[in-house]
């Protein structure tokens, strides 16, 4: 059913949203100097954004709107991705192809964490920021290479997003290639939106072989 008071609420969640965030940014852009490029605080989304810019109205309404995106494109992404790769984990009870997969994952992270989950976080934030003898950033994949594997597998079976593309209505036919090889002539798109749905290309044993649908952080 219709809910005619909805718009109103979002008008009024939205103001209370860009109330808050305008606290936020005003205070995160006071606090500490303009991005010196060397100070880590300086390299936060809204410093990036302000960089050489004065802080007035107009700023402060950009950063508050890239915030917004930021955290709507950052959370539930983030969020449904860790309850899948959960849910992954946890099949090691019932499945013993699981289990050898939850083994490989327990042992690269005892190699690298050690066997005290305590000192893991102090280890990570070590990983992260470490450079190589070249003096560019060791990428986190290069330590943890299993685990990257893991999250990417995780990804392609259970993707948290999609994207749909609007053509716009002046665009001119194309052709579009069949798996049989057969010509299809050109197909008229102007003004489509096109969903390429990531659910269909990740599991399509074309592109990915015979066994698309087994979950193998190995591939
Ligand atoms: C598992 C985690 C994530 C996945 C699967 C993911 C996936 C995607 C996808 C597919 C798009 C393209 C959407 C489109 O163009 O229609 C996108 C765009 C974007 N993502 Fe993520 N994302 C993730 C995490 C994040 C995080 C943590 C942030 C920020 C903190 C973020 C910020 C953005 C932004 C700002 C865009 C728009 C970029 C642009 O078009 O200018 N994402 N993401």
């Amino acid at each position: 059913m219709v809910d005619p008071i909805r718009p109103l609420k979002a008008l009024f969640y939205e103001y209370v949203l860009n109330r808050k965030f305008t606290v936020v940014v005003k205070e995160v852009l006071s606090s500490t100097e303009h991005d010196t490029g060397t100070n880590p605080e300086g390299k936060s989304i809204i410093h990036l954004a302000a960089r050489d810019k004065p802080l007035d109205t107009a700023l402060l309404r950009t950063c508050v709107d890239q915030l917004k995106s930021f955290i709507f494109a950052g959370l539930d992404t983030t969020a449904t991705l860790i309850q899948w790769l959960c849910y992954e984990m946890s099949k090691a009870f019932y499945s013993a192809h699981h289990a050898v997969i939850l083994a490989r994952l327990r042992e690269e992270h005892d190699t690298i964490f050690g066997p005290a989950p305590s000192s893991a976080l102090g280890i990570l934030a070590s990983l992260t920021g470490s450079s190589s003898s070249s003096g560019r950033e060791v990428p986190l994949a290069q330590s943890l290479p299993y685990t990257i594997a893991f999250i990417n597998e995780t990804l392609r079976l259970r993707p948290p997003v999609a994207t749909v593309r609007a053509v716009p209505w002046g665009a001119p036919p194309i052709s579009l290639p069949h798996p049989s090889g057969a010509e299809h002539g050109r197909v008229d798109i102007a003004g489509l939106q096109i969903y390429p749905p990531p659910y269909l290309i990740y599991r399509n044993p074309h592109n990915w072989g015979p066994d698309a649908h087994l979950f193998s952080p190995s591939r």
